[in-house]
């Protein structure tokens, strides 16, 4: 039996295609397969577009489907499912590398296709390659500070609205908030009603073509923002801006 290949969970970053790592680079250049995560209802995907000029000719693009919802047996299904093709390919022998925007170990879904895997084989050596992660490159681009001295600062997901925001508005300095595209009008609501709307900027599309960088949120809310946007709550911002 042919040894069992390595898998390795990459970061590429945030999308801007210079925001990849060297380390990432190497790894996609010396792997047989690489995987990239799909939903059916969205044939693109970005992380494919920031990997396909690294890798040799010879080496498959192969896009996994996940499927968008929040019912946990069809994710389950399809964690599964992706991980046994990873799988298989990890049974030939052959190494192989999970692309994912950003970095791999936040709101990922290489954590559940890693778990899969060690599921089905606890003895596969898995590697992770960290990448920039979508609000570090947001923190760089607006030129806001996320810590110093004894700041701290959290990262929420906005997918469920506002509620989290309210949970640790009152215990970290910065808020980070991603996946705020679904619930925006909520979180908007509940940014003002906590009295954070003037230290709050939202970020588009970072990095990529069409970028935008809204500091008013106090104005007239005008679209929901793409599904690539974020928010940064730093408590204070309207103090600094006079
Ligand atoms: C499933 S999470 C992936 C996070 C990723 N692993 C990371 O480290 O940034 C997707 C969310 O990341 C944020 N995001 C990723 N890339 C972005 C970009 N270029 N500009 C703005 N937000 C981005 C958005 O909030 C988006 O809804």
């Amino acid at each position: 039996m042919p040894r069992l290949g390595k898998l390795f969970g990459v970061g590429v970053g945030p999308g801007d295609p210079d925001l990849i790592s060297l380390k990432a680079v190497k790894v996609l250049n010396s792997v047989s397969v690489v995987y990239c995560a799909y939903s059916p209802k969205n044939s693109y995907s970005l992380a494919r577009e920031i990997v396909a000029p690294h890798l040799r000719d010879d080496v498959p693009l192969v896009r996994l489907d996940f499927p968008m919802t929040r019912e946990k047996e069809r994710l389950q299904q399809a964690w599964s499912r992706n991980a046994y093709q990873i799988f298989h390919t990890l049974r030939d022998g052959k190494d192989a590398a999970f692309v994912t925007l950003g970095d791999p170990m936040i709101y990922s879904t290489f954590g559940y296709v890693m778990r899969a895997i060690k599921e089905i084989a606890p003895e596969v050596e898995i590697t992770i390659v960290p990448g920039i992660s979508s609000f570090q490159a947001a923190a760089a681009a607006t030129g806001r500070v996320l810590a110093e001295a004894e700041e701290s600062f959290v990262v929420i997901s906005g997918a469920m609205g506002a509620r989290k925001l309210k949970e640790v508005a009152g215990v970290a300095d910065t808020v980070i908030m991603l996946k705020v595209y679904k619930q925006y009008e909520e979180i908007l609501q509940g940014l003002q009603t906590l009295n954070l709307s003037k230290d709050s900027v939202l970020v588009t599309r970072c990095g990529l073509e069409g970028e935008k960088i809204i500091k008013d949120l106090e104005g007239p809310n005008g679209s929901i923002p793409p599904y690539l946007s974020l928010l940064i709550i730093k408590k204070g911002q309207r103090k600094l801006r006079g």
